[in-house]
């Protein structure tokens, strides 16, 4: 892991260039990653698809994308390089790639995440996302089902609340920092995660367009 003091994340539209260094995180991160020609295939001919690329001191450290179907937004991918979890990277991205949603007139936002994920189903939950149902087995490489996720409309009051608390809040992190996580000095505002207290509404009918199968996500956290 190296990137220079003094400089900052920034968050830019993903470009084809960028892929070498996705993939890499991407085989961190899945256990059946999607291979660079797909990502390249939703940069250059899906018209529906927005990625993100989060720059730290010359390299990508995490990336995201999504589907902004009509006035849904469908989170499509979302990781961060191993060695910078826990410094608040997955925050700022999710942040960002919800304003690009809402900026695009996207109603609500909706994902899919394995139940086993804790880590992930945390970050989401923070930001608005709840449960509302479970695909059974969705996952082909071990059976395992997903949950998804769907945040109440953008315009609900309370949503709007606790993402223009979040951003107010992600707007005053310090920047990622090679010795360890920003946590104990930026706490999150508010509000408790809940994943395990929220219950699960019927499965989800499945209509979208899939990607490829995402595997399980593997944990390097420290
Ligand atoms: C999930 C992931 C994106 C989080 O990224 P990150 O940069 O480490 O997350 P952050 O440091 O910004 O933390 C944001 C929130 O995520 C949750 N979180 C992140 N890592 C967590 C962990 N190991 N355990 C529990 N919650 C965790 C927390 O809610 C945290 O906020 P809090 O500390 O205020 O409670 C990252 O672990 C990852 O890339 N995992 C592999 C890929 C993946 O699972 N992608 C999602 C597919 S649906």
């Amino acid at each position: 892991m190296v990137a220079h003091p003094g400089l900052r994340l920034q968050i830019l539209p993903m470009h084809v260039d960028d892929l070498p260094a996705v993939h890499v995180i991407e085989r961190q991160s899945f256990t059946t990653p999607w291979p660079p020609q797909a990502y390249r295939s939703e940069l250059e001919s899906n018209d529906l698809a927005h990625y993100l690329s989060a720059w730290l001191g010359g390299r990508i450290v995490a990336y995201a994308g999504m589907w902004l179907m009509l006035d849904e937004a469908h989170i499509t991918t979302f990781a961060v390089d191993p060695a910078w979890r826990r410094r608040r990277i997955g925050d700022r991205l999710l942040m960002a790639l919800l304003d690009l949603a809402i900026a695009r007139g996207a109603r609500d936002a909706t994902l899919e995440v394995r139940v086993s994920n804790i880590a992930a189903r945390r970050l989401y939950e923070k930001f608005g996302f709840r449960p509302i149902g479970i695909r059974p087995r969705y996952y082909t490489d071990d059976g395992e089902d997903a949950l998804v996720m769907t945040t109440p409309p953008f315009s609900e009051t309370a949503l709007t609340r606790r993402l223009d608390r979040l951003r107010a809040w992600v707007a005053t992190l310090p920047e990622p920092d090679e010795n360890g996580a920003a946590d104990e000095a930026t706490p999150a505002p508010g509000e408790g995660t809940g994943v395990e207290s929220v219950g699960l509404a019927p499965d989800h009918a499945a209509t979208r367009r899939e990607m490829p199968d995402r595997g399980r996500a593997t944990e390097a956290d420290p």
